[in-house]
């Protein structure tokens, strides 16, 4: 692993040495491995996709476009991830690991007692395979949200009939799925229905 992007480089330096990875450009990290992880504040990725050239690399985007200084609404109407694919010129874009907060996230690995689903989103196939894999090694059962029509569904912000922010059994999280396929409506009654509580 390669890790980028903090305005200290001894801090970078130290956070890297203390999860064994190496440190380096965006263009380093870009072009280190199969994946690239882009996950900054909303304002600073344009700066990123400005000194990225995904390729054929998959692209997990975990940003949220409200928090720190982004934004309320995507130019076009588009979803922030379609908006996000477009920046990085790739059709590998899949969003994940955004809908839970880093806390969260960080008791994920075989310490949540019952299995919890993690949406996410994109176009490609095979880059979701790929994430899959990646949010399974997280302890998180992916659920696959399908493609820009339907991904607003896990976009901030935490509002009633979307899934982000809420959490939900594997079950549940697959019923929303599959109704997302065909009626947003029904997606969104069972959002709001199935949630855990708080
Ligand atoms: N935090 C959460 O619970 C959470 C959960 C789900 C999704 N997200 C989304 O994931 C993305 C990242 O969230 P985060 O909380 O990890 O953000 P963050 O800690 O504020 O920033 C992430 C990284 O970007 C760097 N950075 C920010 N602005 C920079 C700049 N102008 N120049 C250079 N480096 C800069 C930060 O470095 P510095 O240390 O120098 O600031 C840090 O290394 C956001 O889009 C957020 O909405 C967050």
């Amino acid at each position: 692993m390669l890790i980028s992007f903090k305005r200290d480089e001894s801090e970078l330096a130290r956070l890297a040495e203390q999860i064994g990875a190496r440190w380096g450009s965006v263009s380093d990290a870009a072009q280190h491995g199969d994946v690239i992880v882009v996950s900054v504040p909303w304002p600073a990725v344009e700066e990123i996709a400005a000194q990225v050239q995904i390729g054929d690399k998959v692209l997990v985007d975990t940003t949220n476009q409200f928090a720190g200084g982004g934004v309320t609404s995507i130019p076009g109407g588009r979803s922030a991830a379609e908006y996000n694919a477009r920046r990085f010129s790739t059709g590998k874009l899949v969003k994940a690991f955004n809908t839970y907060t880093s806390a969260f996230q960080a008791v994920g690995d075989g310490r949540v007692s019952e299995p919890v689903a993690m949406f996410l989103g994109g176009e490609d196939r095979e880059a979701k395979a790929v994430v899959e894999g990646l949010v399974r090694d997280a302890g998180f059962e992916p659920i696959d949200l399908g493609g820009w029509s339907t991904i607003f569904l896990m976009e901030a912000p935490r509002r009633t009939g979307s899934v982000y922010g809420e959490s939900y059994s594997p079950d549940a999280a697959r019923r929303i799925a599959s109704a997302a396929a065909t009626d947003l409506n029904e997606a969104a009654r069972l959002a709001q229905a199935l949630k855990q509580p708080d």
